[in-house]
């Protein structure tokens, strides 16, 4: 068990900085995701909690312990690595059994451990067999075996899934879940795929550019993304964006996009406080990014209550459960997630019906989120002309 802390962690390659001022903590026990894209550097940050990269500044923690001097090998942290290595000319017990063998313990609880290990992993049938006589997910499997039959303090999993297909990833994806919560030891779990981290995860860091973008449970990260690139990377589709002019208009705030406008009621509203603190030395932002998500919109032929914007139908993409329909909106093209028994023919002109507890403005500059109707007023809509 162990609670790993990385505070105000940099490290750079020559021009390159992998990982900035990086503050993190994953708690005991907990099943900690890292995502983001290729680059953002999830994989250097878990070579720096294993020690085999050193921080060019900051601290790296394990259990409360300032760990940046401690050899890699005595910090009792596994790490299974994104282009797993296993050995082609052991079987999978001796894959398995070498890193006991390498800490000298006595054979028969080397058996013992491997055995063990190897039944929760449900490949105890295979531990004669060589790696290239293994299915992707059982490689997988033996690769995990191999980190998790020592019994670490930690287990640092890097992208375990990436190379199998999406049946058997589903399958693992499951089963890792299950031994975590019976292991119910410290898992760190870097991926680039979002619904991997939504899935599994109690909380989710989002790393870009080795800057941290948000870190927090996987309902917080979608219902209150901190910024645009969270809300573009959690869910799919992505959350949609447009811009909108933000025009006063008497004691309101109008903020006006080609084909309709949200209306600000009031000098009190939290929305206009949150924009005039976001705008920080200048009275108010010129623009504003309006933000919703394609499953938080509604299509119908016919205008209904509420914020009705119109539309037309560009393309639409059938998908089995639900149906994405992709739509012109004044000069933009958004997204939305339809029941599959809707039928919208493409070209027709439709309304757009948003949630108005789940409309997200961000700072058209920063990309910061600044204000969500769920948490505070709704807006007014008006009406908008076809
Ligand atoms: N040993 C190294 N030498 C030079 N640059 C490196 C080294 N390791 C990583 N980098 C650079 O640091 C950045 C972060 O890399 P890192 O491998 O941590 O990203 P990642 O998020 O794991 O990406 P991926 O999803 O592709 O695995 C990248 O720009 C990468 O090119
Ligand atoms: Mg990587």
């Amino acid at each position: 068990m162990a609670n790993l802390r990385l505070e105000n962690v940099t490290k750079r390659f020559g021009p390159i900085t992998a990982v900035k001022a990086l503050n993190l903590e994953i708690r005991d026990g907990e099943f900690f995701s890292i995502l983001g894209p290729p680059g953002a550097g999830k994989t250097t940050t878990l070579r720096l909690i294993v020690g085999l990269e050193k921080p060019d500044e900051g601290t790296v923690y394990i259990d409360g312990e300032p760990a940046n001097e401690i050899h890699p090998g005595k910090r009792d942290i596994a790490m299974v690595f994104q282009n797993l290595a296993l050995y082609p000319d052991k079987t999978v017990f001796d894959n398995m059994a070498y890193p006991l063998r390498e800490r000298k313990l006595p054979k028969d609880e080397i058996e013992r451990l491997v055995q063990a290990t190897a039944k929760s992993l449900y490949i105890d049938h295979l531990l004669k067999r060589k790696p290239a006589k293994l299915s992707g997910g059982e490689r997988q499997r033996v690769a995990i075996g191999r980190a998790m039959v020592r019994k670490p303090k930690a287990y640092l999993l890097d992208e375990p899934l990436a190379n199998l297909d999406a049946l058997l990833r589903l399958e693992m994806r499951v089963e890792l879940k299950r031994l975590q919560g019976e292991l119910g030891q410290t898992l760190v779990y870097v991926t680039h795929d979002q619904v991997e981290a939504m899935s599994m995860a109690d909380r989710i860091a989002v790393l870009n550019k080795g800057v941290l973008q948000q870190c927090d449970t996987p309902e917080a990260v979608y219902n209150f993304p901190a910024n645009r690139f969270v809300a573009t990377t959690i869910g799919s589709p992505p959350t949609n964006f447009v811009t909108a002019d933000v025009r006063p208009h008497g004691d309101n705030l109008l903020l006006a996009h080609s084909v309709f406008a949200l209306a600000v009621e009031g000098g009190r509203h939290p929305a206009r406080a949150a924009l005039e603190s976001a705008a920080a030395g200048q009275a108010l932002p010129e623009k504003v990014l309006i933000g919703f998500r394609p499953e938080d919109v509604r299509v119908s032929t016919s205008q209904a209550n509420g914020c009705n914007v119109p539309a037309q139908v560009s393309v639409v993409e059938p998908l089995g459960g639900e149906t994405v329909v992709d739509l012109r909106m004044g000069g933009d093209l958004v997204k939305a997630v339809v029941p599959p028994t809707q039928r919208l023919e493409e070209r027709r002109h439709v309304w757009l019906n948003f949630d108005p507890e789940r409309v997200h403005l961000f700072d058209a500059r920063t990309g910061q989120r600044v204000y969500t109707t769920g948490q505070g007023e709704p807006f007014a809509c008006l009406e908008a002309v076809h």
